[in-house]
């Protein structure tokens, strides 16, 4: 009997399609000639270029992606170290970056081809940025402590001065001015407020008028509103002390405002409320400005989250922090171009509610009755 033959192609390989295996590659991959025509294009490529590899083979490399000169410099530097990184626009204006890498393919007979393969690296890109933008805060968040301490003994110094000077001053146009750099030092010490808030809790032992603490907070604001056409509103009723910590509401007051001005323009309005409703605390900041695109709404109270250039997206967070901390929680309601209304809770304990529903004077009158 005749032995059976010793397989030809032990590993199976000879089934594998060289192209089939290209088009499996989750990178881009294009092969030019030396003159710079494409020959092939797999599918990653089409993806990124957004165009059918059949549509991109036979074009000049520069009519789709990069000029032939460019991409044969770009040769001679690739040492095979990191990838070229390098912006391109596409077609509906989007912008990708890649990561690039070009190497030789000698082809018989002829100069040499060149393949480039690439990928699309704008989210690598956007977490470095975010990580460095991170590690910066981080930097910052460190020194912040010192930095507001080494300032506060000073701002007070200037606010005492300031304070003396307003009332011994008879000039009208001159106590205006002062009054004015009053109003800002108070803004600057609130603003050091606003973000020293993350080391402090909420509720403390001591009862306190936070119906005050809202309107003067408010009140720093006024000018600064006023200047910008917006209507600042304060409805906040008379509260009776609660053990909450002011210097924590006039921050949460700061940051909350701070966004609504920043979202509003000429014409718009702000209003902040506040009251007890039931065994809650609550304040309330309104505004009719830019609104807040779903997806921002949805990662609006995330610490660090920011769509403003030059914001550090720890002013909700601090705010939802501190409230959900005490036990309390925090409401976001925004559209686009409508506003946004953002609604912070706290249960209070039964002692406090009910010094707000037992009036001072009827308890009075009661007692005398009784007597
Ligand atoms: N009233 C608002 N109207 C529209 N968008 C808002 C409003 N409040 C917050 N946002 C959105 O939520 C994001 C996060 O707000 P947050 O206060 O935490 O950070 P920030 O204002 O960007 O920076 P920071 O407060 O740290 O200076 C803002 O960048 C903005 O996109
Ligand atoms: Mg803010």
């Amino acid at each position: 009997m005749k032995p059976p033959s010793p397989p030809t192609d032990p590993s199976g390989t000879a089934k594998l399609k060289p192209l089939a295996i290209l088009d499996s590659l989750h990178s881009a991959v294009l092969v030019i000639d030396a003159e710079g025509k494409i020959h092939f294009a797999n599918s990653a490529a089409g993806n990124i270029l957004q165009r059918e590899p059949s549509v991109i083979q036979g074009k000049e490399v520069g009519e789709v992606f990069l000029a032939f000169p460019f991409i044969q410099q770009l040769l001679e530097k690739d040492k095979g170290e990191d990838p070229e990184e390098l912006a391109l626009i596409l077609p509906g204006n989007r912008k990708v970056y890649l990561g690039i890498r070009v190497s030789r393919l000698p082809v018989s007979g002829e100069e040499d081809w060149i393949t480039l393969s690439f990928d699309d690296i704008s989210e690598i890109l956007e977490l470095r940025k975010e990580r460095d933008r991170l590690l910066e805060l981080a930097t910052v968040g460190a020194v912040m402590p010192t930095i507001l301490h080494e300032l506060k003994n000073p701002l007070a110094a200037i606010t005492t001065s300031v304070e003396v000077l307003l009332e011994d001053i008879e000039d009208e146009e001159l106590k205006n001015q002062l009054y004015l750099v009053f109003t800002e030092v108070r803004r600057m010490k609130l603003a050091f407020e606003g973000i020293g808030i993350s080391g402090r809790t909420l509720r403390t032992n001591s009862p306190s008028a936070i119906d005050y603490a809202i309107k003067e907070a408010i009140g720093i604001f006024q000018v600064r509103a006023q200047e910008a056409g917006i209507d600042l509103e304060v409805q906040v009723p008379n509260l009776p002390l609660l053990d909450l910590d002011p210097s924590v509401i006039r921050a949460v007051i700061y940051n909350l405002v701070t966004n609504a001005i920043h979202a509003c323009s000429r014409g718009n309005r702000i209003r902040v409320e506040a009251g007890i409703e039931g065994k809650q605390f609550w304040i309330g900041v309104e505004d009719d400005g830019e609104g807040m695109e779903p997806k921002v709404k949805e990662k609006c109270l995330e610490m660090f989250f920011t769509t403003k250039s030059s914001g550090s997206g720890i002013g909700l967070a601090l705010c939802s922090n501190s409230f959900r901390n005490a036990g309390g929680d925090i409401q976001v309601e925004s559209s686009p171009g409508k506003g946004t209304k953002i609604l912070l809770s706290l249960p209070i304990p039964p002692k406090e509610t009910e010094i707000q529903t037992v009036q001072p004077r009827q308890s009075l009158q009661q007692e005398s009755k009784n007597g």
